[in-house]
């Protein structure tokens, strides 16, 4: 579904990427992990089209998608929850769901607000409160909620989880699980190697700017050493 071929991306002279390739197939749960400053945001940054990939290709379904503005590329059927919630503060919940809903591919149910709320009850009381009112995890909820409402066939979440009580923390792991379950395609990227080595199918370890480690989770779990060289876990 997703291919990032040996891309690489810079902040004006700086080079963050280098060779950055992974993929993800239809249905997969797959995360990127690795610490701080390793260049995880900014590989979705080039996903997403808001940074220009300067080398290497990214298909999306077989297509090109490393020349594409953001907005196709979000039409394409990529969502993002971006690192830092940035949801709209000035709009309702019930506007932040609306603001860049899209109707679901043909054939398929999609997500429609009366479903986002059925997933994150607690958003369906606050439908009229302005998105600064709300709690980090409800911001988090919402974020999470209005990537939906655009109905994507690949969702990105980019440390959806930080910063989160262990409960609402926990909450999101088991919205995630139940997506995975519908079989839609999840990248994530966050620092719960436990709660993502239960829960996703495949991971990539990020260092520098590109891919040094790659298995399943139950491989993941079996290797203390790379667990410790890269994650310091
Ligand atoms: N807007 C920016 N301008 C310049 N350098 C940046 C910018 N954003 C990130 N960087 C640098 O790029 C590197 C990778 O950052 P990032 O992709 O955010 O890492 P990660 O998400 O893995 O923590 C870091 O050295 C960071 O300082
Ligand atoms: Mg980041």
């Amino acid at each position: 579904m997703l291919s990032v071929h040996a891309i690489d991306a810079a902040y004006g002279d700086s080079q963050v990427l280098f060779g950055m390739s992974f993929e993800i197939g239809a249905g997969e749960f797959v995360t990127l992990l690795g610490r701080n400053g390793m260049g995880k945001t900014t590989t979705v940054r080039a996903i997403m089209g808001i940074l220009p990939v300067r080398a290497g290709k990214i298909l999306f379904n077989e297509e090109p998608i490393h020349t594409l503005p953001s907005f196709r590329i979000a039409k394409a059927g990529i969502g993002l929850v971006p690192e830092g919630r940035q949801i709209f503060p000035n709009l309702t919940v019930r506007e932040n769901l609306i603001a860049t809903a899209a109707p679901p591919p043909a054939g398929h149910q999609g997500w429609t607000m009366d479903r986002v709320i059925d997933l994150f009850p607690a958003l369906g009381e606050r439908l009229t409160s302005m998105g600064n009112q709300l709690s980090g995890g409800e911001q988090q909820m919402l974020a999470i909620g209005r990537a939906l409402m655009t109905n994507p066939r690949l969702l990105i979440l980019d440390e959806a989880t930080e910063g989160l009580a262990p409960m609402v923390r926990a909450e999101i792991w088991h919205c995630l699980e139940n997506l995975k379950e519908e079989a839609q395609a999840i990248l994530v990227i966050d620092k719960n190697v436990d709660a993502l080595t239960r829960i996703a199918d495949r991971h990539y370890i990020v260092e520098k700017g590109a891919v040094v480690w790659t298995g399943t989770s139950e491989e993941l779990r079996a290797d203390e050493g790379i667990q410790h060289q890269y994650l310091g876990v």
